[in-house]
């Protein structure tokens, strides 16, 4: 698939759910889909460029992964968002990403793009767009939900300049105020979308997006169908 073109704003949002028993069950089937991914598209195209979802939900994935194997020479990582903190501060996403996985997989440094959080939202944000652009579309694009409903670090009823691909955040209701984050067109330019969501936190949300709210989530629109792997608790389901 050339260069995918995000489906319109008006297409319906294709979302196919999965879930899972509990949270280490929406952890193994998520790093299952990764590597099959991984795999394909290394095949297809020789490399994997993949956008990692921050928070703690994404951890045990990140583990199993740092457990298997891989061709990590070709993989290129990116992050959907950063908070605007310290280089090595243990709230960034990207220092969670690193104890968990890779720095215990052999990534060639040059294949891992941080987002420097630490020059301030501003200026992160204008120097990732300059590194996201060229990687675009992605293969697999990573995500989170949060219990208000935000994704990355797009936050409802906050707006952004569309034709961005990042954005500085200056106000985000989940601490640390001022981040950078992917912006609804760059996460909507991937070949596989995954949204993890567990916890009974969480059911809010997801009930939600399901009803239809007027979610960052619902504005994340690639060529393909969005995979939610959810477990039961975050579903709803008893
Ligand atoms: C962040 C994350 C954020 C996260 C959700 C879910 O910086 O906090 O990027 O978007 O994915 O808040 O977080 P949990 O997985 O910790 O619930």
């Amino acid at each position: 698939m050339k260069n995918p073109l995000p489906k319109k704003q008006d297409a319906p949002q294709e979302i196919r759910w999965h879930i899972g028993e509990n949270a280490a069950a929406v952890s193994a089937e998520a790093c299952r889909r990764i590597l099959l991914a991984a795999e394909e598209a290394i095949a297809a195209r020789g490399w994997f460029r993949m956008v990692l979802a921050g928070g703690n939900t994404p951890e045990a994935t990140y583990e199993l992964l740092a457990e298997g194997a891989a061709a990590w020479s070709r993989w290129e990582i990116f992050f959907s968002d950063e908070r605007c903190l310290p280089r090595g501060d243990r709230r960034r996403n990207s220092v969670m990403a690193r104890r968990a996985w890779l720095d215990r997989a052999s990534f060639p440094p040059e294949n891992i793009h941080p987002i420097p959080g630490e020059l301030g939202a501003m200026e992160a944000a204008r120097r990732y767009a300059i590194q996201v652009e060229p990687a675009l579309p992605f293969d697999l694009v990573l995500l989170g939900l949060g219990e208000d409903g935000h994704t990355a670090s797009l936050f409802p009823g906050h707006t952004h300049p569309e034709g961005d691909l990042v954005h500085p955040v200056f106000d985000a209701p989940k601490p640390p105020a001022e981040r950078v984050t992917l912006g609804v067109a760059a996460l909507s330019s991937t070949r596989h979308l995954l949204v993890l969501v567990c916890g009974e936190t969480k059911r809010q949300a997801v009930a939600a997006w399901r009803r239809g709210a007027d979610l960052p989530i619902r504005h994340i629109r690639p060529p393909g169908p969005l995979d939610v792997l959810a477990d039961r608790p975050a579903a709803g389901d008893r």
